[in-house]
């Protein structure tokens, strides 16, 4: 496989470009990051306002992050479950992203073993019980009868956000996830057919991901983001994540895959490199977890270099085993660097803490600034998830 710009590419680094049946007005997708806006499920001003800043700020295309398919499969209470009384204010949230020119996608679904049992209070789902220390308990082991369903509610959602005006919907398959914790030898030891193998584990990422293209056919774009590896030993790695890849190109279910790493539930520093924010997590998190992080954070937020451009050597594994269309992540942060990820084959990408510090970063790139992002990855907007999220360094008025 070629790792030339495909030819629909076009020769203009910021011109438009085409996602499956979409066409963005340019490359540069803004990625999810949880925003912690809506309350009690529904849309907020708040929500509107963050989307419209960045569909202002020149993106291509912003992400709602993370909706979830079912309400056990929330991180956190306030979250936007795909249910009726969602719908009018997602209409609200479309409508205002559209008028400012940019297109607007959402992430959907089942957070599993990294579901908030406190905040929800449902018990998280996993492929095998385990104990989650973050939340002080057991999960319950999904039965079959629980995957069907949340299979049907991927396909449920999606239909949804056609229906409320998106143009996208990116379906999280990474950071052990449901989907992504069903990969991972680590956390699945089941016995049944979605144990074991490696296409047993790959069942219910495929099927989330079928049933999606089911549901919406070629009316909106489908994005799997999907781990590469979990960044744990005894996790997902790279020889099977590009099997998977395969796979789901055969099955010809979605548009465009974005790559990802490590775990929610197990390293979370792993997605992100950079500083551990052990203090600002703490505080945020509240007792009786905040003293456990104090006590074991430095294990549990294990630090990892950051640089540019930090999963591109992995991504050009994937990028060499498929022909669909691939958006690179992970520390983009400069018109370079959205010049190296085409020079690579990447049609697509996506840009988190950088847009999160610099809303209007894209349209400097746009107008011809090769200057860098200002974010300088001390990563401390981890911990405002808990409170609205923004980066620290912009006032909370302008952020
Ligand atoms: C504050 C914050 C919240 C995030 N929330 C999500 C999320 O809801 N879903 C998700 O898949 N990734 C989430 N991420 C990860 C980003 O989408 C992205 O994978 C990561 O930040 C690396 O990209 P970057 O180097 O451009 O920031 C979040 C990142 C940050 C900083
Ligand atoms: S808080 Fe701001 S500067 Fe720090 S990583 Fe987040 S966006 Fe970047």
């Amino acid at each position: 496989m070629s790792a030339e710009p495909s030819a629909e590419l076009g020769s203009d680094l910021f011109g438009p470009v085409r996602l499956g049946p979409i066409t963005l007005r340019n490359r540069v997708i803004k990625a999810a990051t949880y925003e912690n806006a809506a309350r009690r499920g529904e849309v907020t001003d708040r929500l509107v306002d963050f989307h419209v800043r960045h569909a202002r700020g020149g993106v291509g295309m912003t992400t709602v992050a993370y909706c979830a398919v079912a309400p056990e499969g929330r991180t956190d209470g306030h979250q936007i479950v795909w249910r009726d009384e969602a719908r009018s204010g997602l209409i609200r949230l479309t409508e205002a992203v559209h008028a400012e020119g940019a297109a607007i996608s959402a992430q959907i679904g089942h957070s599993g073993p990294v579901g908030d049992p406190r905040a929800t209070k449902m018990k998280a789902l996993s492929p095998t019980p385990y104990f989650n220390p973050q939340a002080f308990t057991r999960t319950k082991q999904a039965s079959r009868q629980d995957l069907a369903r949340i299979v049907a509610q991927h396909g449920a959602a999606a239909t949804m956000a056609v229906e409320t005006g998106f143009d996208a919907v990116e379906v999280h398959i990474g950071h052990n996830y449901l989907a992504s914790s069903f990969l991972s030898p680590k956390l699945n030891k089941r016995t049944d057919e979605y144990g074991g193998s490696l296409e047993n584990r790959a069942r219910v990422a495929r099927d989330c991901l079928r049933a999606v293209r089911d549901a919406v056919g070629d009316r909106i774009a489908i994005i799997a983001k999907m781990n590469m590896t979990d960044g744990v030993p005894g996790g997902l790695w790279l020889d099977e994540s590009l099997q998977v890849a395969t796979w789901i190109e055969q099955d010809g279910s979605v548009d465009a895959l974005e790559m990802t790493e490590g775990s929610s539930l197990l390293n979370p520093m792993y997605l992100f490199r950079g500083e551990a924010p052990i203090a600002e997590f703490a505080k945020a998190v509240g007792e009786p977890v905040g003293t456990a992080v104090r006590l074991v954070g430095k294990r549990f937020l294990r630090e990892y270099p950051y640089e540019d451009l930090y999963l591109l050597e992995n991504a050009r594994q994937v990028r060499a085993a498929v022909r669909l269309p691939m958006i690179l992540l992970g520390g983009v942060t400069s018109a370079q660097g959205v010049r190296t990820a085409v020079e690579h084959g990447f049609e697509f990408v996506a840009m988190g803490r950088a847009l999160l510090r610099e809303p209007d970063l894209v349209a400097r790139m746009v107008a011809g600034s090769e200057g860098r992002s200002l974010c300088i990855h001390c990563n401390r907007c981890m911990a405002t998830i808990y409170g609205g999220t923004r980066c620290v360094l912009v006032a909370p008025a302008d952020g």
